[in-house]
C-alpha cells in the first residue's frame, strides 16, 4: 500500500550553520488496511516523515510509493492530484471558523472543481458518516473538541482518500473524548477500508486501535512489526512500552527475574501454579500487569526466583505454553517522551 524507501529529509540550520537531519533513511511498509501507529521521542522526525507522506514537504532524497505510483517527486498538477489520495487529520482540526460544519466539509470538493449539488450530496454522507448528521449548519465553535474533529476526519475523507494520516488527532482531546475519536477510526478503517497512519505520543492509542506501529529515533525506523509480534518480542522496546510492567526496586539487579508475556485467553491458565508445583521453585511476583491491546488479553508477570533455579527447566515449561514467552533479565523499560496516557 505504501512503501517507503530510504526516505531522507534535511533542513538547512537556523542562523546558516550546518544542516538538520530530520529523517536519515527511513524504510517503511504499510500495508493495505492497517492501522498502523508512529511513535517516538519529540524531534525524532515523526511530524516530518508525515508531511513527506502528505506531499507538504519534498524529501531530501527516497521514495514513496502508494499503490504501486511512486509519489514523491511529483509537481503541479500531478502533485495536486496525487494529493488528494492522501487525508489528513490534524492535532488543532484546522477548521476554517467562517464557514458551517456543511461548508467545511465541502472545502476540498469545491478546490476539486465539483458541482454544488454532487458537494453538498457527498458532504452530507460524510457528516453522518462521522456520527454528525444534524450538525450541517453549525459552526466549529458551536461544536465541542471531538465533534470539531469529527468534521476533520470527514473533511479529510472527502476526496476518498487512500490513507488517512492523522498527526497527534487527539491530543487536544479529553480521555473520553479521544476514545470516542479512535473508536470512530477503527469503525471507518473497518467500513470504508481507509487504511490509517497516526502519529501519537499515547501508547493507549497504540493498545486502542493499532493493528501495526513503528518506533522512530533520531531519523531513523529503530523498530517496526505487528502490534502483537512487538509485544510478544523479549526485548522489544515498543512491545515493553505497550504492556509496561511495574518496577519493585526489591528486585533487584535482575539476575534472576524473568519476564513472562501470556497473550490470548488461552494462554492465561493456572501454568504459575503448575510451575511451582512441577517444578518446586521458589517465585515471588515484583511486577505485572494485564491490558487489551489490539482486542486481546495480554498479561505481563515480572518473577523472581530463589537462588539455584534451573533456567533451563523453567523456560522449557513457560515455552511449552500456548502464547506464553518467557525472557531472563529486566528487558527495555522506557522510550523518551512517550506517555501512557489515559486510554485503555
Ligand atoms: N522546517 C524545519 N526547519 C528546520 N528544522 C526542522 C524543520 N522541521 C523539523 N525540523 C527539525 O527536524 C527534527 C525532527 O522534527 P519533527 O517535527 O519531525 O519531530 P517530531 O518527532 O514530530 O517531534 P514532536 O514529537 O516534538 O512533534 C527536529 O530536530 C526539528 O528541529
Ligand atoms: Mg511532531
Amino acid at each position: 500500500m505504501i512503501v517507503i524507501e530510504n526516505l531522507v529529509k534535511t533542513y538547512p540550520a537556523a542562523a546558516g550553520a550546518g544542516e538538520v537531519s530530520a529523517l536519515r533513511g527511513i524504510d517503511l511498509e504499510i500495508a493495505e488496511g492497517e492501522i498502523f501507529g508512529i511513535v517516538g521521542p519529540s524531534g525524532a522526525g515523526k511530524s516530518t516523515l508525515l508531511r513527506c507522506l502528505n506531499l507538504l514537504e519534498s524529501p531530501t532524497s527516497g521514495r514513496i510509493v502508494l499503490r504501486g505510483d511512486d509519489v514523491s517527486q511529483l509537481t503541479g498538477a500531478g502533485q495536486r492530484q496525487a494529493r488528494r489520495r492522501i487525508g489528513t487529520v490534524f492535532q488543532q482540526f484546522n477548521l476554517l471558523h467562517s464557514r458551517t460544519v456543511r461548508a467545511n466539509v465541502e472545502f476540498p470538493l469545491e478546490l476539486a472543481g465539483l458541482g454544488r449539488t454532487q458537494r453538498r450530496a457527498r458532504a452530507d454522507e460524510l457528516i453522518e458518516l462521522v456520527g454528525l448528521a444534524g450538525k450541517e449548519k453549525a459552526f466549529p465553535s458551536q461544536l465541542s473538541g471531538g465533534q470539531q474533529q469529527r468534521v476533520g476526519i470527514a473533511r479529510a475523507l472527502a476526496s476518498e482518500p487512500d490513507v488517512l494520516l492523522c498527526d497527534e488527532a487527539t491530543s487536544a482531546l479529553d480521555p473520553d473524548t479521544t476514545d470516542q475519536v479512535l473508536d470512530l477510526l477503527a469503525e471507518l478503517n473497518g467500513r470504508i477500508g481507509v487504511t490509517v497512519v497516526l502519529i501519537t505520543h499515547e501508547l493507549g492509542v497504540l493498545r486502542r486501535i493499532c493493528t501495526s506501529a513503528a518506533r522512530l529515533d533520531d531519523g531513523r525506523i529503530a523498530e517496526t512489526g505487528r502490534i502483537l509480534d512487538l509485544v510478544g518480542t523479549p526485548g522489544s522496546v515498543l512491545g515493553s512500552a505497550i504492556v509496561p510492567v511495574g518496577d519493585d526496586p526489591s528486585a533487584g539487579d535482575g539476575a534472576d527475574t524473568a519476564l513472562v508475556t501470556t497473550i490470548g485467553d488461552e494462554a492465561h491458565g493456572p501454568w504459575l501454579a503448575q510451575l511451582v508445583r512441577k517444578l518446586d521453585v521458589d517465585i515471588s511476583v515484583v511486577g505485572g500487569r494485564v491490558e487489551q491491546v489490539a482486542g486481546v488479553t495480554v498479561g505481563r508477570l515480572r518473577l523472581r526466583f530463589g537462588p539455584d533455579v534451573n533456567r533451563a527447566d523453567v523456560a522449557a515449561f513457560v515455552d511449552a505454553q500456548s502464547g506464553t514467552t518467557l525472557a531472563w533479565g529486566e528487558g527495555p523499560e522506557t522510550i523518551g517522551a512517550v506517555t501512557q496516557g489515559a486510554t485503555a
